[in-house]
């Protein structure tokens, strides 16, 4: 059954785990909504593990909105929301609504994730929610910000950045967001920014006590050469993939393939 916005919020008050997982394509999103996921997310990550770029800064939003179509031609069930990419949304609050309504008008997601917290995504997460457009948050560690903290780095280790990171997410709840990833923070923060919180909250390396976990799919399937250190393969499709392609290339050599 398709998943609904107000059953996200439902779900944390039974206590009942979300699990997120990303996609980039028809196959990763078809995959992911087979397996179950109650949310997808068209995540900016796909600049690093579909398109080949060391952070996810270039991808523009055309990318983004051309995998986000792809996405949702593979997805019925679950709830879809897609990263607004670097720079689409944080001039101002008019670049973030013209962003967000591509989004949802072209790809067709239900959702837009941003990242960042108070002051300024307090008031653009408000703005897109009163134009209708359902917002998930995103706080810790911010890959769009890479350049400001210096590398993919846990965030929130001292009391001041942990208070921080606590007033941006109480922020982007006060702001009408439905949802909040908290990226690679100490375990004890995430459980108590999920203990303040109405609002599930979506953790990726962030331990245990968040109301939901999201993982890259390209991790979970063990695509890529290199996963994050929180991340956990489930399979190692990368090593049966060269495994299968090895014997097609061998079997076309030798003439196995095809036969008559
Ligand atoms: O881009 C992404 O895949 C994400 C998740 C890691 C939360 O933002």
């Amino acid at each position: 059954m398709a998943v609904k916005m107000q059953q996200v919020l439902r779900w944390k008050q039974e206590q009942r785990p979300i699990a997120v997982l990303t996609a980039w394509d028809v196959i990763s999103g078809n995959l992911a909504d087979q397996a179950g996921a109650d949310l997808i997310l068209v995540g900016d990550s796909l600049a690093m593990v579909a398109l080949g770029y060391d952070t996810t800064l270039p991808l523009t939003l055309e990318e983004m909105i051309h995998h986000g179509r792809a996405v949702r031609r593979g997805v019925r069930n679950a709830l879809l929301v897609m990263d607004l990419p670097f720079m689409s949304y944080q001039a101002s609050v008019a670049d973030a609504l013209r962003s967000a309504g591509r989004a949802l008008k072209e790809a067709e997601v239900q959702a837009v994730k941003v990242e960042g917290g108070y002051p300024v995504m307090a008031d653009t997460i408000h703005a897109l929610v009163q134009a209708g457009i359902p917002v998930m948050g995103h706080v810790g560690l911010t890959p769009q910000s890479v350049n400001v903290v210096g590398g993919f780095r846990r965030q929130g280790t001292s009391p001041e950045s942990a208070e921080r990171i606590l007033q941006e997410a109480i922020a982007i709840e006060r702001a009408g967001a439905f949802a909040i990833v908290l990226e690679h923070i100490p375990p004890t923060l995430a459980q108590t920014i999920t203990a303040k919180l109405t609002i599930p909250t979506i953790g990726i390396g962030a331990g245990p006590d968040c109301d939901g976990q999201v993982l890259v799919t390209a991790d979970v399937l063990g695509l890529s050469d290199w996963h994050p250190p929180f991340a956990k393969s489930y399979a190692d499709l990368r090593q049966v993939g060269i495994a299968a392609a090895k014997q097609f290339c061998e079997e076309v050599r030798s003439r196995q393939f095809p036969t008559a």
